[in-house]
């Protein structure tokens, strides 16, 4: 395999399956380190989420931010991108939940 056939096959990946981790580590550790424990004053999301814990309601947060607060809106990424993203946090979440018990 050439270097740009790989380079493409790893594109097609990175973005054509939405890798939400991917985004996660680009748009998001600003504020929410990897495990989702706060990083500059962002919220810790391995505690249960206030702005809602199902899919559609974590989708929200992240297309629209959190008003009033430093949570910025994601609405320039798609939808599929952002999906992906609240599957992450989620998944995080579920995680952290569980490790507590
Ligand atoms: C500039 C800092 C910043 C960035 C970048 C950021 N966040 Fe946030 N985020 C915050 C803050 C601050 C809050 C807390 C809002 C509040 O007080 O309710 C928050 C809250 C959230 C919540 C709601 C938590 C809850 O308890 O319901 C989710 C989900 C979330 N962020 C996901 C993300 C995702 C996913 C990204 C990347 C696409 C991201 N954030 C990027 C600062 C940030």
């Amino acid at each position: 395999m050439n270097a740009k056939c790989f380079c493409l096959f790893a594109c097609v990946c990175a973005f054509g399956a939405e890798n939400g981790r991917a985004l996660y580590d680009n748009y998001c550790i600003a504020c929410h380190w990897k495990d989702g424990s706060p990083a500059n004053g962002g919220a810790d999301l391995r505690q249960p989420l206030k702005h809602g814990r199902d899919l559609k309601s974590v989708v929200r947060v992240i297309t629209f931010g959190v008003p009033g607060t430093q949570m910025p809106g994601f609405s320039d990424l798609s939808e599929n991108q952002r999906r992906a993203l609240a599957k992450h946090v989620l998944d995080l979440n579920h995680k952290a939940q569980s490790k507590q018990k």
